[in-house]
């Protein structure tokens, strides 16, 4: 049972919401600690085929709970360090997770927050969201979220969001890819989800897996003789694993593949 969090599985649908609304969803050691054994589990769980992360409330996420933060920073270093890990360790399992993630986003997503909008695949949110990357007006610094953000916005946006930590809007999010699609609407948002869900599950489990790892081995590398063997690599063990070879006959015999049976 989760303090500040809850999870369900629907129709191959894992959803772990954060449920701290009085804190507008801000992360403490307790929500970082749920969310990390939550991902775990949903990335582990043969039953969930996607993963979506939402939240309760007026706020996606106002990033970390400061509170937690000004407490750590009068710990020992080390046990302060060793929050830091924890909250670093949570963003990469939901990053790496094998299955396809959405961040369903309404409201503010603040800093940590904006992090975690960076880890999902795919995020969608509703027209009046708002973000920010409020760190330095804190005299802190977005670090350990800066490789996700980085990877999802780039670093010229980086360089202009980080260091004015102004408030953009969810058009400017969308203008700059932190954010896939935007709904006019908030009740359309778990219709824009569930789009997305629908999209994702005619795909092969395993090959959803493969493809996640594809991209983190390929992005950013210089087009060089190792990336290229290492794709072929790739789809040769890809198209003669039991699932490439399903769907690739499936298409031959103008059938559903076998993971599809259901949609
Ligand atoms: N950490 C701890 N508490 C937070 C918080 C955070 N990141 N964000 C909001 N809260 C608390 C507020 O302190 C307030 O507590 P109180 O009721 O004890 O006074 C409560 O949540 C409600 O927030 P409030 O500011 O009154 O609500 P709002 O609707 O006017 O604004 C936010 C919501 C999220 C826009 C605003 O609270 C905010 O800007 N928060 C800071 C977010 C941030 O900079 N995060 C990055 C941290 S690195």
């Amino acid at each position: 049972m989760y303090q500040s969090i809850l999870t369900e599985i629907d129709l191959g649908v894992g959803i772990i919401t954060l449920n701290r609304a009085e804190r507008h969803n801000a992360f403490d050691d307790v929500l970082i600690g749920e969310l990390a054994e939550a991902i775990d589990f949903m990335a582990a769980e043969p039953a969930v085929r996607v993963l979506v992360i939402s939240s309760t409330g007026k706020s996606f996420c106002a990033g970390a709970d400061l509170n937690w933060m000004k407490r750590a920073a009068g710990y020992s270093s080390d046990d302060n360090l060793r929050d830091s890990r924890a909250l670093a360790e949570m963003l990469r399992r939901l990053a790496q997770c094998p299955k396809p993630t959405i961040a369903r986003i309404q409201g503010a997503a603040y800093g940590g927050g904006v992090g975690l909008a960076a880890c999902c695949d795919i995020a969608i949110a509703t027209i009046d969201a708002q973000f920010a990357l409020t760190e330095v007006k804190l005299g802190i610094i977005p670090a350990v979220i800066s490789p996700h953000v980085i990877a999802a916005i780039g670093e010229r946006y980086a360089r202009r969001y980080m260091l004015t930590a102004e408030r953009f809007s969810a058009a400017e999010a969308y203008r700059i890819g932190l954010i896939h699609e935007l709904v006019t609407d908030p009740e359309a948002l778990d219709e824009a989800v569930g789009e997305i869900v629908d999209a994702l599950m005619n795909n092969g489990p395993r090959a959803l897996a493969e493809c996640k790892q594809l991209i983190a081995a390929v992005a950013w590398k210089p087009l060089s003789p190792e990336v290229i063997e290492d794709t072929a690599q790739r789809i040769t063990r890809q198209r003669a694993s039991a699932e490439g070879r399903e769907g690739m006959t499936a298409f031959l015999e103008k059938r559903k593949p076998n993971w599809n049976q259901n949609h």
